[in-house]
């Protein structure tokens, strides 16, 4: 049976615990949140991502994401940088909106030291694309399919280090919104600048 948390302090210390969890387990429903975005003219996006570090600090935290510099969320977060994380664990049966003001970083030696690690793994693969992510694939022919390198491939092979477009996406939390589903009652609260409030689910 899972436990009941009353006191909105205890259920705030459980939400940055299985945010934690979240980042190193595969399986935790958290682990793959969907980051909402709109660009200047009020067009919004959203997209499956992955949550790759989360730490509490006092009266806020902030979570960390990967991804390519060239995509379009980087482009449409330098436009409008408030953006929305939605998790959603049909395990605990929480749902967490957190609303942020997200910045990114492709350079400096933070940056640098994790794509020390990254690359080191098969998601390299993901930040070395010729090609940016979203652009129309070009037309190969078959008879170049046999004696030329994919794309990724040519990328890899270059005798020198291949360029890659690692990027981190930080989200600094301005409010966080968690809703329990109950089989009775759900719940419903939101952390923001240091306060609980309950809300109507
Ligand atoms: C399970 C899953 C996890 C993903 N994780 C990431 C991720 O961590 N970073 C990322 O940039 N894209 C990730 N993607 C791909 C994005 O959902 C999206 O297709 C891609 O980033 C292009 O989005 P954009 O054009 O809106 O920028 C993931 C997709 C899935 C299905």
């Amino acid at each position: 049976m899972r436990p009941t948390y009353h006191l909105p302090e205890e259920i705030q210390q459980q939400i940055w615990k299985e945010l934690l969890r979240a980042t190193h387990d595969r399986h935790h429903g958290w682990r793959t949140p969907v980051l909402a975005t709109a660009s200047a003219n009020g067009i919004v996006n959203a997209r499956t991502v992955v949550l790759r570090r989360a730490k509490q600090v006092e009266g806020g935290g902030m979570l960390e994401i990967y991804t390519d510099r060239r995509s379009a969320k980087v482009a449409e977060l330098v436009e409008q940088s408030s953006a929305c994380l939605v998790f959603w664990s049909a395990k605990l049966q929480w749902q967490l909106r957190v609303r942020a003001d997200m910045s990114i970083q492709t350079d400096g030696p933070y940056v640098e030291s994790l794509w020390q690690i990254v690359k080191q793994t098969r998601a390299a693969s993901d930040y070395l694309g010729y090609l940016p992510p979203g652009e129309p694939m070009p037309e190969i022919k078959s008879s170049d399919a046999t004696d030329k390198p994919n794309i990724d491939d040519a990328a890899l092979s270059d005798e020198n280090e291949p360029e890659n477009y690692f990027a981190v996406l930080t989200a600094q939390i301005k409010e966080m919104d968690w809703l329990e589903l109950g089989l009775g009652r759900h719940r419903r609260a939101r952390f923001a600048a240091g306060q609980c409030q309950w809300l109507c689910p």
